[in-house]
C-alpha cells in the first residue's frame, strides 16, 4: 500500500519504491508539509521534522503558544491572511468582504486508482493497481465550504498528482479569486529554477536562475499557455546535472492562463506553486456548486534532469495521451503550408501529393486557405465550407482522390477564430470576445470566438463534424493563432466576466472531447502559431503538437531539445522544409534537416516536386529509414547528451525498452578548425550488451560506449579534410543494434 495514515499523529505518508511525500494535520486542523523527496522508510511519527519555532513578532495562532505560527510552518495549501504572510494557495472573497478562511480537517479517504476530472484533461491510471489516491476533506465552518485536496501516487513512477475541489454547501455565495492546483513548501531554498521560455519561432529555450528571496514566476495571461512560458518549471539543486542530483519537476495539465512561481521567504523556505493565473480570475460559487482546479504533476528525480524528463515522457506518453493513436506509430505526412501558403488549387495539391506518395509519404495535410474565400489572412475564419474556386470537388472530392492514391488525408482548421470578413461574423458579431463599445486588437486580422458560450462551441462543432462525417479525413491540425485581448464576454454579467478565461479553455476541451469521442480514429495535432499551446492539457486530446513554425534544422535542435525537458518525442511534430529556410533564411543540408526531424513525428513541409532527382532519392531513403526506426522513436527512452544551449553542437539518443536498439544523433552548428579531439559518450545502454554501430561498423560493449564513448573527432572536429558532410550545420546518426 503506497498510502499510509498514522491515526495518532494524523500523518499521511504516500510512498513507492522511489519517493516519499509526507504531511500531517497540524493542531489547528490544517495540513502541514513534512517531507517530499527520495523514499524514506515509514515510521509512526515524523513530528520531529515539523519546525515549530519561537520567533519574536510572529503572528501566532494560539494565545500562550508562541511557537505555532503559520508564517513559519510548512503547509500543503496555505490560506490568505490568517497568520501566513506569504503568497497563499487560494483566496476566497465572502459576502461580507472578508477573505479570511479556516479550513479544518474532517476526514479522508484512500481510493484505488484515480478519479477522472470533470471537463478537464488529466493523467489517468489504467488499472486500480497502478495508482492510489488520497482525498483530504476539510471544511470552513463559517462559509460551510468544503475543500478536497487530492493526491495520487503511482506505484511505478516517482510521480504525485494534485488538485483541489471547492464545494459550496453553505447558503452564502463565495468567490474564489485565486485557486492554485499545487503548493509545496520546501525546507530550504538551495535550488535553481529551470524554465522553458521563448517567443514565436523560438519556443521552449531552457533557462536557469538561482532561487533568491522574493518571487520568481512564469505565467500566461494570454488565454493559451503561450510561446513565452511553458506551464512547467523545475527546481534543481545547483550541483545537479543532466544525470545526477535532485530535481523536482512541476507541470500543469492545463492550456489556459497559468501562474507558476517560487517564493522564497527570508527564512529560506521555498514555496513552489502552480495553477490558474489569479489575474482576472474570479469564480463565484452558489450553494451546491463546485470548482475543480486543473491537475498539477510533481515529478521527483534523484538522477538529474534526464530522469525527470524520462518520467514525464513515460507518464505523458502512456497515461495522458489516450485512444487509438497512443500506442501507434504516426504517419509520415506532407503539409502544403510552406509549399504554397494559401495560393493553391486542387491540381497543385494533387501534384504535391503524387510526388510525396511516390517517395513514401503516407498522409497529405491541407493547411490554411481552403475555406470561405480565404486567399490571405483577412478573411473567412469561421466559414468552414470549402472554397469552390480552389477545390471544385470540395474537401470530399480532394480527400477521396488522395485516398485513391493510397494516402490518408488531413485537414487544417482554426475553430476558435473568426475574421470580420466572414458570414459567421455578419450573423453573430456578439460571438466575439471583446468590449462592444471599445476598439479591440486584432491578431493576424482575426478575432477570438467566445468559446465560454456553449452555443458558439456547438455551432463550430457542427460545422466541422459535418466535414469529418462527409469526407475521409484521417487527421486534423487544430490551430490557434492569436492571444485573447479585451477579455470580455458579451451579454454576460459583471460577476461572470471573471470566469471567461477558464470557461473559454473548458469550451476548447469540450469541443476536443466531442471530436475525439465521435471520430476516435482521427489523429489530432494541436498547434498555436507553432508551439504556443504545447502543454499537457492539449496532449490529453491531441497526441501530437506542431512544435514550432520555425523549421530551420539548427533552430529546431534547440527547440526540440528544450521541449524534451517535459514532452515525449511522440508528441513533437517535426518536418523537413525547403532551403533557404523561410524563417531564418539559412541553408542547411537535407540530411541534417531530416536527422533533426526524425526525433519526433516526421514529415515534410515543402513541395517535393522542387527537388532534383538526386534529392528525391535522398528523401525516399529518409522516409524508408524513418519508417524503420519510428517505433524506437515513439517508444524509446530519450537521453540528452550534449546541450545546444551550452555549445555549438548538440547530441541526443533514444534507447529501446529492451536496450537492444538505439539511435544517437550528433549535430554540429558550426565547423571548428583544428578543434580538440572529441568523444561522444552514450547513455542508457545495457553495459553487458555488445552493440554494432551501423554507420561505422564498429562493435563495442554498452559499458565502453557509456564510459569511454565513441571517437567522433574525424567528423566533429574538422581535423581531416574529408569533404563529405564537413562544414557548418552537419549531423550524424549512429544506430546501435545488439549483436549478443
Ligand atoms: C500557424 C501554424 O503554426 C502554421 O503551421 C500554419 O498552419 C499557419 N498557422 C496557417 O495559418
Amino acid at each position: 500500500m503506497p498510502i499510509v495514515f498514522h491515526k495518532k499523529t494524523k500523518e499521511f505518508h504516500l510512498y513507492n519504491s522511489e519517493i516519499s511525500y509526507i504531511f500531517c494535520i497540524l493542531k489547528n486542523g490544517q495540513p502541514g508539509q513534512i517531507y517530499y523527496g527520495e523514499k524514506i522508510k515509514d515510521r509512526d511519527s515524523f513530528q520531529h521534522l515539523i519546525e515549530y519555532s519561537f520567533r519574536d513578532m510572529a503572528p501566532c495562532t494560539y494565545e500562550g503558544d508562541r511557537t505555532f505560527s503559520m508564517e513559519y510552518l510548512k503547509q500543503e495549501y496555505p490560506s490568505y491572511g490568517h497568520g501566513d504572510m506569504r503568497y497563499p494557495a487560494y483566496e476566497i472573497l465572502q459576502e461580507d468582504g472578508s477573505r479570511i478562511t479556516e479550513f479544518v480537517f474532517e476526514d479522508y479517504v484512500i481510493l484505488k486508482g484515480k478519479r477522472k476530472l470533470t471537463g478537464l484533461p488529466a493523467v489517468y491510471a489504467e488499472s486500480d493497481e497502478e495508482a492510489e489516491t488520497l482525498e483530504i476533506y476539510l471544511r470552513d465552518r463559517v462559509m460551510n465550504t468544503r475543500m478536497i485536496l487530492s493526491y495520487t501516487i503511482f506505484e511505478q513512477l516517482p510521480v504525485i498528482l494534485r488538485n483541489t475541489r471547492f464545494i459550496q454547501e453553505g447558503e452564502s455565495c463565495i468567490t474564489l479569486e485565486h485557486a492554485m492546483s499545487l503548493s509545496l513548501d520546501l525546507p530550504d531554498d538551495r535550488y535553481e529554477m529551470i524554465t522553458l521560455t521563448g517567443a514565436w519561432a523560438r519556443e521552449r529555450y531552457i533557462k536557469k536562475a538561482p532561487l533568491h528571496e522574493g518571487v520568481q514566476a512564469i505565467y500566461s495571461m494570454r488565454g493559451h499557455s503561450s510561446h513565452q512560458f511553458n506551464p512547467f518549471f523545475a527546481l534543481k539543486r545547483p550541483e545537479a546535472t543532466e544525470d545526477t542530483g535532485e530535481v523536482i519537476g512541476i507541470s500543469l495539465v492545463y492550456s489556459g492562463n497559468f501562474l507558476g512561481q517560487t517564493v522564497v521567504d527570508t527564512f529560506g523556505v521555498a514555496r513552489a506553486m502552480i495553477g490558474i493565473h489569479p489575474e482576472v480570475f474570479s469564480w463565484t460559487l452558489k450553494k451546491g456548486e463546485i470548482f475543480q482546479t486543473p491537475e498539477a504533476v510533481l515529478v521527483y528525480s534523484n538522477k538529474g534532469l534526464g530522469k525527470m524528463s524520462r518520467t514525464f515522457h513515460r507518464l505523458y506518453h502512456r497515461r495522458l495521451v489516450r485512444g487509438f493513436w497512443r500506442d501507434r506509430v504516426r504517419p509520415v505526412v506532407i503539409n502544403n503550408w510552406e509549399a504554397t501558403y494559401m495560393d493553391f488549387t486542387e491540381e497543385k495539391i494533387l501534384k504535391i501529393a503524387e510526388t510525396a506518395k511516390e517517395l513514401g509519404v503516407e498522409m497529405m495535410v491541407l493547411d490554411d486557405g481552403w475555406f470561405g474565400h480565404r486567399d490571405d489572412d483577412t478573411s473567412s475564419l469561421g466559414d468552414w465550407y470549402p472554397n469552390p474556386k480552389k477545390l471544385p470537388h470540395g474537401i470530399r472530392g480532394l480527400a477521396e482522390k488522395i485516398e485513391n492514391m493510397g494516402m490518408k488525408f488531413g485537414l487544417w482548421i482554426e475553430p476558435e477564430m473568426v475574421n470580420k470578413d466572414s458570414r459567421l461574423y455578419a450573423e453573430h458579431p456578439d460571438w466575439v470576445i471583446g468590449v462592444p463599445y471599445r476598439d479591440s486588437c486584432h491578431g493576424r486580422n482575426q478575432y477570438v470566438l467566445d468559446f465560454s458560450k456553449e452555443e458558439v462551441v456547438e455551432y463550430i462543432g457542427d460545422q466541422i463534424s459535418g466535414l469529418l462525417k462527409e469526407a475521409p479525413i484521417s487527421y486534423i491540425k487544430w490551430d490557434m493563432n492569436r492571444s485573447i485581448s479585451e477579455a470580455f464576454s458579451q451579454g454576460r454579467s459583471r460577476e461572470e466576466q471573471g470566469k471567461l478565461f477558464h470557461k473559454y479553455i473548458l469550451g476548447v476541451y469540450s469541443l476536443y472531447d466531442r471530436f475525439t469521442t465521435d471520430f476516435p480514429e482521427v489523429l489530432f495535432e494541436s498547434c498555436a502559431s507553432g508551439g504556443a499551446r504545447f502543454d499537457p492539457g492539449m496532449l490529453y486530446y491531441a497526441p501530437q503538437c506542431w512544435t514550432s513554425d520555425n523549421t530551420d534544422a539548427v533552430e529546431r535542435i534547440r527547440i526540440q531539445y528544450g521541449t524534451s525537458l517535459v514532452y515525449p518525442l511522440s508528441s513533437m511534430g517535426c518536418h523537413v522544409s525547403e532551403v533557404p529556410n523561410q524563417q531564418t533564411f539559412r541553408n542547411t543540408p537535407l540530411a541534417t534537416r531530416a536527422e533533426t526531424a526524425y526525433f519526433g513525428c516526421f514529415g515534410y513541409e515543402m513541395d517535393l516536386n522542387t527537388l532534383t532527382e538526386e534529392e528525391k532519392q535522398e528523401v525516399r531513403e529518409q522516409i524508408r529509414y524513418y519508417k524503420r526506426i519510428r517505433k524506437l522513436i515513439m517508444d524509446g527512452a530519450f537521453y540528452r547528451l550534449v546541450s545546444p544551449f551550452e555549445a555549438e553542437e548538440a547530441a541526443w539518443m533514444v534507447v529501446s525498452e529492451d536496450k537492444k536498439h538505439a539511435l544517437a544523433g550528433y549535430y554540429r552548428m558550426r565547423q571548428p578548425a583544428n578543434a580538440p579531439l572529441k568523444r561522444l559518450v552514450l547513455k542508457g545502454l545495457d553495459p553487458d550488451i555488445r552493440y554494432q554501430i551501423r554507420e561505422t561498423g564498429l562493435e563495442a560493449g554498452g559499458d565502453e560506449l557509456m564510459h569511454a564513448g565513441m571517437a567522433i573527432s574525424d567528423f566533429a572536429c574538422g581535423i581531416r579534410k574529408q569533404k563529405e558532410r564537413q562544414g557548418d550545420y552537419q549531423s550524424r546518426l549512429f544506430e546501435l543494434t545488439a549483436v549478443s
